[in-house]
């Protein structure tokens, strides 16, 4: 796996991709939307027995801090459109991901950066973690989804505020609105999204995956969230996991899931 602003690297079925461009505070530039969507879109689904992924800024300082804004220069109505189009789909991609993807944001997450980290299912921040989505500071708006995921996250209230004004959250405060699930001292917060990666891979596989799908399903226009729970109910009741995971409540021991 070669990749131009990626870092790779798998532990005990646990996928750790590091954006790689420090010196920039690890900005999103093309290069790296591609990398991502080559992980995400190709090489992951070849990992076997992935238990999920945990997506993770180089240094201290930044999980990533928006897309690269050397690249906007250039932009005109058309490639900015398209720009944004492709970002999305790639965003898409990491919130369809069949098995658990975590953000371990451990700096600023702002503009893209805070859209990355809220295409990921689930958040853990460090202490020093600052989420915000800055872009009207550029006379630009969120074109990687943050004016929709972060009404989800967040409520219509808070969030109008933060795009208006391009305040940014602490990590406290993030974790008080909803936008984090964690807040863990600056250094741990891929330590405890593997530990929660580590819980999630004892359960049953196919469940996982259609967990994800369902609850996709209530932010998707057009998709019927209730519908699709009860085809994933059914899907999920004709797995060999169900049989397993139901037979080994039933003799008081642990499950064996095959994730068939
Ligand atoms: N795109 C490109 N380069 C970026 C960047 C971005 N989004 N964010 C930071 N960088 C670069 C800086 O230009 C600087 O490069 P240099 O050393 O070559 O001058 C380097 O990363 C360090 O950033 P710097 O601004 O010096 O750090 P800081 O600690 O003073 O400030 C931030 C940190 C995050 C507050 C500030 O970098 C910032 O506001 N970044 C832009 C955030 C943004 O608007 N994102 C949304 C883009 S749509």
């Amino acid at each position: 796996m070669n990749y131009e602003n990626l870092l790779v690297e798998e532990k005990n079925g646990i996928a750790i991709v590091t954006i790689n461009r420090p010196q920039a505070l690890n900005a999103l530039n093309v290069g790296t939307f591609s990398d991502l969507k080559k992980f995400f879109g190709e090489d992951a689904l070849k990992i076997a027995e992935l238990k999920g992924v945990i997506l993770t800024g180089a240094g201290e300082k930044a999980f990533a801090a928006g897309a690269d804004i050397t690249e906007f220069m250039k932009l005109d109505v058309a490639s900015a459109s398209q720009l944004s189009k492709r970002g999305q789909d790639i965003f898409l991609l990491i919130e369809r991901f069949a098995k658990p993807v975590i953000a371990a944001v451990n700096g600023f997450a702002l503009g893209g950066g805070c859209e990355l980290a809220m295409a990921c299912h689930l958040r853990i921040a460090g202490e020093r973690a600052k989420f915000g989505q800055p872009e009207v500071n550029l006379g630009i708006i969120p074109g990687y989804g943050g004016s929709q995921r972060l009404i989800q996250y967040i409520g219509k209230t808070k969030a109008l505020e933060l795009l208006l004004t391009a305040d940014m959250l602490n990590a406290e405060d993030a974790l008080r609105l909803g936008l984090v699930n964690h807040v863990v001292p600056a250094g741990e917060e891929v330590a405890k999204a593997t530990e929660i990666l580590e819980k999630i891979a004892t359960k049953g596989p196919v469940a996982v995956q259609l967990v994800i799908e369902a609850v996709n399903a209530y932010f998707t226009p057009g998709e019927l969230g209730f519908a699709k729970e009860v085809s994933a109910f059914g899907k999920a009741a004709g797995t060999e996991d169900f049989k397993e995971g139901a037979a080994a409540f039933l003799e008081k021991r642990k499950a064996n899931f095959s994730g068939k």
